[in-house]
């Protein structure tokens, strides 16, 4: 007897109408017709059927604290650091988990079952550390919190950041952070790259740096992640996170830059949301998008993933911790409209993003964990269109959040009908 079967699913790669079974909670197999009966069955009814949405880059210890003391009146990035840093004193470890719990609620909720998020480690009480360590732990069972030691006021240019850089890592952070663009000179910025990478390598941790998230087309650090990742032998385990810079970079330069990206095998994530609301916001007249080079980075080999980023904090009022809008806004500011070109965006926040935390068991095969979000939409591109209803939300074969189907009706000249949004292919 198997645990769930999940019937008539159509899967991300094309393949339509598949059963899914799930035994002690790993998927066993997947096939047009399983005739063995389980405990739970659920008719998928030609519904999507993906692995679990990912968010790459995300900040949980700020989340859902807008306004927090006053909002941010330029709308800028410095504006927002500024923010964060007058809040900064007012927190409490309850605060910042009673934020974050209520944020995971809402990501489950989404579908999205894996968040790597950046923690500030500027605070000498490291509250926010202690606060996510904690939230991680707790929602262990559901989503998959991997936590990356941001030193966001810059790892020299706050002198305290070296030290608690090693603290978080000992009290277990996951992953080791940084912002180059942000120290005080490009000599500086290169030199915390390589140090921390040199950290990284000394603890055997991934590295995901904040870099060159500017306008500047002269913040190269991107460079100097490559060429460190290379020569302390980390590659596939180094992600450069926003690259906003590469949108406003020279082409020839560009062309070098990334076969150098591609042989390091450097991941990058792209955070559509955040940049396309806080890049070229000095900018008149041409006003330049700012989000990186998607669809050249893909081109040239390197695994590419979007993040949410923010929510509801310092420089992003809004959002719900939706990954498809996230996807959605990346595919419009790539101008990625191409249909396959929208098949490798929904990657981007599921596949791609696995890839970079590293999630063992993550995917629809045989003897992955049996993770699975079941959408009202037919296909990925559906999916995008729509941001439909996450009707079930599977975790290790056990069904842990639902959404009623969307279902809208139309009372026209007396007579009632429904309304159906999906506009299946065939
Ligand atoms: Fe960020």
């Amino acid at each position: 007897m198997l645990d769930l079967v999940l019937r008539n699913a159509n899967l991300p790669d094309g393949r339509r109408k598949y059963d899914i079974a799930v035994r002690d909670g790993r998927i066993v197999e997947l096939a047009p017709a399983i005739a063995d009966r389980a405990r739970k069955e659920i008719d998928a009814a030609g519904c999507l059927v993906t692995p679990p949405f990912v968010d790459s880059h995300f900040h949980m210890d700020s989340a859902l604290s807008y306004g927090e003391p006053r909002i941010n009146r330029s709308g800028t990035l410095l504006e927002g650091i500024q923010l964060w840093g007058e809040l900064k004193p007012q927190l409490t470890v309850e605060s910042i988990k009673a934020r974050a719990r209520k944020l995971c609620h809402w990501a489950i909720a989404r579908g999205t079952l894996a968040i790597r998020s950046h923690v500030d480690v500027g605070d000498p009480q490291m509250l926010a550390v202690r606060a996510l360590l904690e939230i991680r732990e707790e929602f262990k069972p559901c989503l998959d919190l991997q936590l990356v030691a941001f030193p966001q006021d810059g790892y020299f240019r706050l002198p305290a950041n070296r030290e608690n850089m090693v603290r978080a890592l000992d009290m277990g952070v996951d992953v080791v952070g940084g912002i180059p663009h942000f120290e005080r000179t490009m000599a500086d910025g290169a030199e915390s790259v390589a140090a921390l990478c040199e950290l990284a390598a000394q603890r055997g941790r991934m590295v995901d740096m904040h870099c060159d998230e500017s306008d500047d087309p002269l913040s190269r650090h991107i460079e100097t992640l490559a060429y460190h990742t290379q020569r302390l032998g980390l590659q596939g385990r180094v992600t450069g996170s926003h690259l906003t810079s590469m949108h406003s970079m020279d082409n020839y330069y560009v062309s070098k830059l990334l076969p150098l990206m591609a042989e390091a095998r450097v991941h990058a994530v792209a955070n559509p949301l955040i940049n396309i609301t806080l890049q070229g916001r000095h900018d008149t007249f041409p006003k330049r998008r700012g989000m990186t080079r998607v669809r050249e980075l893909m081109q040239a080999g390197v695994n590419v993933a979007f993040g949410h980023d923010c929510v509801m904090d310092p420089w992003y009022p809004l959002g719900s911790h939706d990954m498809l809008e996230v996807a959605h806004m990346g595919l419009h500011v790539a101008q990625m409209t191409g249909t396959e070109e929208m098949r490798r965006l929904f990657e981007a926040v599921t596949f791609n993003g696995a890839k970079i935390l590293g999630l063992a068991g993550y995917g629809l095969e045989p003897g992955s964990f049996a993770d699975m979000v079941i959408l009202q939409a037919g296909d990925p591109v559906e999916a995008l269109r729509l941001k439909p209803a996450r009707l079930f939300v599977i975790r290790r074969g056990a069904v842990i959040a639902e959404t009623a189907p969307v279902a809208s009706r139309l009372n026209l000249g007396g007579s009632s009908l429904s309304v159906d949004f999906r506009q299946p292919a065939d």
